[in-house]
Formats: C-alpha cells, structure tokens, sequence
C-alpha cells in the first residue's frame, strides 16, 4: 500500500480499537446506571469497531508466520517493560499521581512475565505442551496451569483468574 493510505488505515485501526474497549467501558456503565437497552447498543456497536478495527489490521499486513510473530511480540513485551513504562512510571513519579503509578507498575510487572512467556513459547515451539493459561482479570498476569491462591502482581484473589485456552 502507497504511505499516505498506509498511514491512514494504521490510524483508522488505532481509531477503532480505541473506539472497541471505550465502548465496552460505557455499555458496563449504562449497565450499572440500569439502562439494559442502551448497553446493549454500545455492546453492539463496540463489535461493530472491532470488525473494522480487524479488517483495517488485516490490510496492514503485520502478520507474518507464528515464529516472526513470537519474536515481534517477544520485542514490543520487551521494549514496553524496559522503556516504556518506566518512563511512564517516572513522569507519574513526579506528579505524584498515585493511581497513575499503580495502574502502570501492575502493567509493567505483567508485560514483562509476557515477555518470558513469549521466549518460552519461542524456544518450545517444536515440543507438544498442553498448557492452560490464566489471566488476572485485575493486572494481566498470567499463569500457566496452575491457579494461585493469590495474584503474585496485584494480590488480588488467584479465584478470578480467567483460564484461557
Ligand atoms: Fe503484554
Ligand atoms: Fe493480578
């Protein structure tokens, strides 16, 4: 694709990933505010985004062969925990915005064990491993197999870890 229409679908993606889980945000607050009908159009429409979200990623063609894609994402974990978010971390250090500096050492802490996973995933490709995984719905921690009775990040209840297959 020619750089300018390149540029714009990469924008258009972001656009509408964005637009997925801020829909999803209201739709859960029209829920609590007791307004079933009107979650249900943001549920609705937040599918909708996610549709085109899809179909704009899928013309950018970052999807190479499951190897490739071990490594990039074995990178981007990488690059977010050791840059990223510590220069997050810093910037919200000294404005002391303390929920700013929960919210991204948890996230820090998670990519970072993502990370690991990615390489294990890499160097064990050949090898059959039957692996459940869980996530904590709390932080993005994940597990193999076994639950904790506690989330080791966030100490949340190990309980809610959603098993991922
Ligand atoms: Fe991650
Ligand atoms: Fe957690």
């Amino acid at each position: 694709m020619k750089d300018r229409s390149n540029d714009n679908i990469q924008r258009a993606f972001t656009g509408e990933a964005k637009a997925y889980f801020r829909l999803r945000a209201f739709a859960k607050k029209a829920e609590e505010e007791g307004y079933p009908q009107i979650a249900a159009l943001f549920r609705a429409i937040s599918e909708a985004e996610k549709v085109h979200a899809e179909k704009h990623f899928a013309l950018l063609e970052k999807v190479k062969s499951t190897e490739e894609n071990l490594k990039d994402s074995f990178e981007k974990e990488s690059f977010v925990n050791e840059v990223t978010y510590p220069e997050f971390l810093q910037q919200a250090w000294a404005e002391e915005e303390h929920a700013a500096i929960r919210a991204l050492t948890l996230a820090r802490n998670a990519e970072e064990r993502h990370a690991k996973f990615y390489k294990a995933a890499l160097t064990h490709m050949i090898a059959d491993r039957e692996v459940t995984y869980l996530v904590c719905p709390n932080c993005g921690w994940v597990e193999e197999s076994a639950r904790p009775e506690t989330c080791p990040n966030c100490q949340g209840s190990g309980a809610n870890y959603i098993p991922v297959e």
